[in-house]
């Protein structure tokens, strides 16, 4: 029952094994013979979502970096801008707003103020406003024109993770519903990517295979004083969310930063032994982007920087030059970040309880922030 670790250590490590069947309870009901068709949409009528010419997507924290994350997907999918910001950013810099915006909030509690007030503003300057919760008849929800519901159930320990990927499949069940509405894609192509979808639960189930091996790691690992996340493309908001989830649980200091970056200024900050997570993209989608991050990978080792790689099975590319490879399944790019950031959920938890912290009640922390 929610509420109940149900036999795990706690209820983070419950919730993260829950991921493969918050995946599929998201998905059902929304993919019909094929189809996409989110009933939930058809608030605003399929006029209405044809005519929308930009996408603002709002939230904190985890929430934000899952929509960082479906900005790439909607944009490509859809064909229509996508801005993601942080409630708190957006609410006080004065956006511009018509009726032809649409603002996608995600909140898991649905209760967060920050992103709250930042959809009222956004509806009283004339915007039309959905919302991505995990929590039915929350306040968002109901102050929003229409809500998409992630049914990961109850979000307990105060670091989302079985959220998260509900959060980034509802962003892909709504953009591919935007681009059958408007035309952007054919039935055929947005069937690919259903099918991608459909796989995501069997492939988390395997994913979580690599926490013994994540364990060992923490292990070693749980003097480290700060520790660094190299992503591309969807890679870096993944990135940003391991940087996160270790802030919060392990009180380490940790960035999350986009590799192309890392010549302008971060790489002054690799000197021997600094530890540097790496989400490699794969090679069968991009060769291109994939050497650029390998070559990511030379840079900072010839630094003496201690490189965990996250690549597919398969990429031995990497093999010559990382310390630790952790493989995830094979999946299109755009759904890599659900798969990648599994091993970086469960490096977190065990480096917090290998430094015998409370993983799910961490310090300074509230699972739901509601004040501004
Ligand atoms: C708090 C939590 C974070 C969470 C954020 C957004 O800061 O500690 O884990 O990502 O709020 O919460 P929400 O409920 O709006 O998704």
């Amino acid at each position: 029952a929610a509420g109940d670790k149900g036999g795990w250590p706690s209820f983070m490590a419950k919730e993260v094994t829950e991921q493969p069947d918050a995946v599929a309870n998201t998905i059902r009901g929304r993919i019909v013979d094929g189809v996409v068709d989110v009933p939930e949409l058809t608030a605003f009528g399929d006029e209405a979502l044809s005519a929308i010419r930009r996408v603002i997507i709002i939230g904190c924290g985890t929430a934000a970096y899952a929509g960082l994350v479906a900005k790439y997907a909607i944009e490509n999918w859809a064909g229509v801008p996508v801005e993601v910001e942080l409630s708190h950013e957006f609410r006080y810099r004065d956006p511009v707003i018509s009726d032809d915006t649409l603002i996608v909030s995600i909140s898991q509690s649905g209760e967060t103020m920050d992103t709250l007030m930042a959809v009222k503003y956004a509806r009283e300057a004339g915007a039309r406003t959905l919302s991505i919760c995990n929590t039915q008849g929350a306040t968002i929800p109901r102050e929003s024109d229409a809500a998409i519901y992630t049914h990961a159930g109850p979000e307990v320990a105060v670091a989302s993770t079985k959220a998260f990927v509900a959060q980034i499949t509802a962003l892909y069940l709504f953009g591919l519903h935007l681009a059958r509405v408007r035309g952007s894609l054919s039935a055929d192509q947005i069937g690919e990517q259903l099918a991608e979808l459909e796989a995501i639960p069997a492939k988390l189930s395997s994913v979580l295979g690599v926490g013994e091996s994540i364990r060992t790691l923490a292990h070693w690992m749980s003097d480290t004083r700060s520790v660094l996340f190299l992503g591309r493309h969807v890679g870096y908001p993944v990135a940003m969310e391991g940087a996160l989830k270790l802030k919060e649980l392990a009180y380490i200091h940790a960035e999350g930063f986009a590799a192309g970056e890392l010549k302008h200024g971060p790489i002054a900050l690799i000197e021997p032994g600094q530890p540097v997570f790496v989400i490699v993209p794969s090679p069968r989608h991009s060769a291109l982007l994939h050497a650029k991050v390998v070559s990511n990978i030379q840079e900072i080792r010839a630094r003496g920087a201690r490189v965990i790689a996250i690549a597919e099975e398969g990429d031995v590319a990497v093999l010559p030059f990382a310390d630790e490879v952790i493989r995830i399944p094979l999946a299109a790019p755009l759904f890599e970040p659900i798969l990648a950031v599994v091993p970086l959920q469960l490096f977190a938890m065990e480096l917090s309880t290998a430094k015998g912290l409370d993983v799910d009640q961490p310090r300074n922390l509230a699972k739901s922030v509601t004040v501004e």
